[in-house]
């Protein structure tokens, strides 16, 4: 290999200015059809003596070339490092004209509308306590220590009989125990339950209702008005249909579909082709409830419904789990 030709390339090498040139320049001498390979083929021609010395000097010069180019490759590669974190580098303390306003997520702005019907028909907000005891989410709604809902596969268990509340209907046990009726109230916020695919999350929301006056005076009329009243607030001019169900705090019970709003009725694949998408579950409140919180002579009317499900049906979301996932392209969506 000659002189001239070495020079060149250490050269080369010495003043490359960026990474993406030491790349061309590694192909250029390394390649298959780089400047090694074609004085390696020069050999074919030389006799066996030579070949031997001529391959050695190959090497050594190849192998020191190698080392010149890996070592101005990594000063290159730091200073461009160096370079992008100076370019991309943020000062936080500067003023921005391009603010962005923000939006509520969709999971609370659609609470907020629920609050909001149910607020205007005078019900009150009641919190309650996300860690519960057996007595308010089970025993005291007429979920005695048999029933399924309390399989260890729902429900999040904590030491002593105390558990995350798997749904918000324990707020209606706090809230009779503390009141005397009448009672108007809603119960908006997080639940836990051990589950996880696209149409569950162990934590999620609920909104409970209940309402409890004298004795005859709450019929399920009551409750069927009310209903669809609110689910016409909230989804348009949908319809609605009562289906007879159970729940063992209310009798009777029922579930309500809306009409699809997908296909407006018609069959499509979220409403398996039904026509129909379920939304609540409701009842006229099971004497066994009154009993646990010792109410006499009253009647009531209880409902309750999974935030998540509201907010993915008003914004046509088809995975639950993307509404947890923070993402920014998502949630602007919502601005
Ligand atoms: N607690 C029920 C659940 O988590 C929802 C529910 C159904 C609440 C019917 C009610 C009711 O108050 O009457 O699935």
């Amino acid at each position: 290999m000659s002189e001239i030709i070495l020079k060149k390339w250490y050269d080369a090498i010495r003043e490359a200015q960026s990474v993406e040139s030491i790349e061309d320049i590694r192909i250029s001498v390394f390649g298959k059809k780089g400047v090694l390979a074609e004085e390696f083929a020069k050999m074919k021609t030389a006799s066996d003596e030579e070949k031997s010395k001529i391959a050695q000097e190959l090497n050594i010069h190849k192998n020191e070339l190698m080392n010149e180019l890996n070592s101005r490759k990594i000063v290159l590669q730091t200073v461009e490092l160096q370079e992008a974190m100076k370019a991309e580098a943020i000062d936080v303390s500067l003023f921005s004209s391009q603010s962005q306003a923000g939006a509520l997520h969709p999971v609370i702005e659609t609470m907020d509308r629920i609050v909001e019907y149910f607020s205007s028909m005078n019900f009150a907000i009641k919190t309650g306590n996300m860690v519960e005891d057996d007595f308010n989410n089970f025993e005291a709604l007429n979920l005695p220590k048999y029933h399924p809902a309390r399989d260890m596969q729902d429900t999040f268990y904590f030491k002593d009989e105390m558990l995350l509340r798997t749904h918000t209907s324990p707020v209606q046990i706090r809230t009779m125990m503390g009141t005397k009726p009448p009672i108007r109230m809603i119960a908006p916020g997080a639940v836990f339950r051990r589950d996880y695919d696209i149409t569950h999350t162990p934590m999620f929301h609920q909104v409970e209702g209940l309402l409890v006056d004298e004795e005859g005076k709450v019929s399920f009329a009551n409750l069927k008005y009310i209903l669809e009243d609110f689910l016409k607030y909230m989804f348009g001019d949908v319809k609605v249909r009562f289906r007879p169900s159970f729940f063992p705090f209310t009798e009777p019970s029922a579930e309500v579909d809306i009409s699809c709003v997908f296909c407006s009725g018609d069959g499509c694949r979220v409403c398996s082709k039904t026509g129909w998408l379920e939304v609540l579950g409701c009842g006229i409140v099971d004497p066994n409830v009154f009993e646990a919180v010792k109410y006499k002579n009253v009647s009531g009317y209880a409902f309750g419904l999974g935030v998540e499900r509201f907010a993915m049906l008003i914004h046509q979301i088809g995975d639950l789990r993307s509404l947890f996932e923070g993402d920014i392209k998502l949630l602007e969506q919502f601005r």
